[in-house]
């Protein structure tokens, strides 16, 4: 007797039962075809696999985390006990016991785990606790990914990048030193200036990278002074107002020299503005408020506080007093940033700084 095919109808036609059994004995082979396929899915999958009780005894593994583990075969991996024997530090089981069990799942946790030969490997897990009826957890499952060279390269690039940082660091003191050679009597005005700028930045409450970012601005803001004869820029005297002129290109020939050099930040166009003022009495384009950069504006009053404060081929310094004075009088008048200069005056009259 065959019913299941239908193609037995001696027995007349199938009663409604006979149907409904045909119908579910169909969907089971539907499902077991499905299982086999998740099975087979499961078990050739490149990232490892597991099920495991609660305390950490391997029910069910796949080939790839065998091997990642170091075992011949699957069947060894089985009936091992990972939390005693999987994880290289016991924090680390520790940790993904209390979240695995807290919120129920696990995304993309990372911990070394120890290989049979002893060896570590790290890795990254995604898992889940499955429950009973009762809430109470019967097994854990999830997946793992081998991600020790992934390590070790990103180690290797971290290592690289800060090999890049230092070079970069060196290169924009060694341009800067440059130009103190051609122009000795502001020398160190850029390093002055980036020392102030970098601290009025943070006192201003803005991050180390914002402040960084706006050192290196200021270790090249007068870069542009290149293009200016060196006896202009170390002749005594007062300056004559064509001469004068002349020196205000600096501010543009700074941003030509750097625009082209790929900054993450548009450190050229900051260059451009430092001599701009809020109220549009600056150079070289006369930019207005917000339309001057923040960090532009920082920038500025450095510039001026150190300038003031320092001694120059045609004057004597005037010391830090009279600069935060003189930038007071033009945060007033609104040509400087008014909390740029609040923070600078903070820095020196209450904080102790002084310029390098
Ligand atoms: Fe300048």
């Amino acid at each position: 007797m065959n019913r299941i095919d239908g193609s037995d109808s001696l027995k007349g036609p199938m009663t409604a039962d006979e149907r409904r059994i045909r119908e579910l004995e169909a969907e089971i082979e539907i499902l077991r075809d499905k299982a086999y396929n998740f099975e087979t899915l499961i078990m050739s999958s490149p990232i490892g696999v597991y099920r495991t009780t609660p305390d950490g005894t391997v029910l069910m593994a796949n080939r790839a985390l065998a091997e990642m583990m170091g075992y011949d075969t699957v069947e060894e991996l089985l009936k091992k006990n990972i939390a005693e024997q999987g994880y290289a530090v016991d924090s680390y089981r520790t940790l993904f016991k209390e979240t695995v069990e807290r919120l129920g799942r696990v995304s993309g946790f990372e911990s070394a785990w120890r290989r049979k030969d002893g060896s570590v490997m790290f890795i990254r897990e995604y898992a889940r606790v499955v429950k009973d009826d009762s809430g109470r957890p019967v097994y854990y499952e999830g997946t793992i990914e081998n991600i020790t060279d992934r390590n070790k390269t990103e180690m290797l690039l971290k290592e690289s990048l800060r090999q890049i940082g230092r070079t970069f660091n060196e290169l924009v003191e060694t341009l800067s030193e440059a130009m103190n050679i051609r122009d000795p009597y502001t020398a160190d005005h850029e390093k002055r200036v980036a020392a102030l700028s970098h601290a009025i930045a943070i006192e201003m409450g803005h991050s180390e990278g914002f402040a960084n970012i706006l050192r290196t601005a200021a270790m090249l803001h007068d870069i542009g002074k290149i293009y200016i004869p060196a006896e202009l820029l170390s002749r005594p005297g007062a300056l004559r107002k064509e001469e004068m002129e002349l020196i205000k290109v600096h501010a543009d020939a700074g941003w030509d020299i750097l625009k082209n050099v790929s900054f993450d930040q548009p450190i050229a166009e900051m260059i451009r503005q430092h001599h701009e003022k809020l109220d549009g009495s600056g150079y070289p384009r006369g930019l207005k408020g917000n339309d001057i950069m923040l960090e532009a504006r920082i920038l500025a009053v450095a510039d001026i506080v150190e300038a003031f404060s320092s001694h120059r081929p045609y004057r004597p310094a005037f010391g830090i007093a009279q600069a935060l004075d003189e930038i007071d009088r033009m945060g007033r008048e609104g040509k400087l940033d008014r909390q740029a200069v609040a923070a600078c005056q903070r820095l020196f009259r209450q904080k102790g700084f002084e310029l390098p």
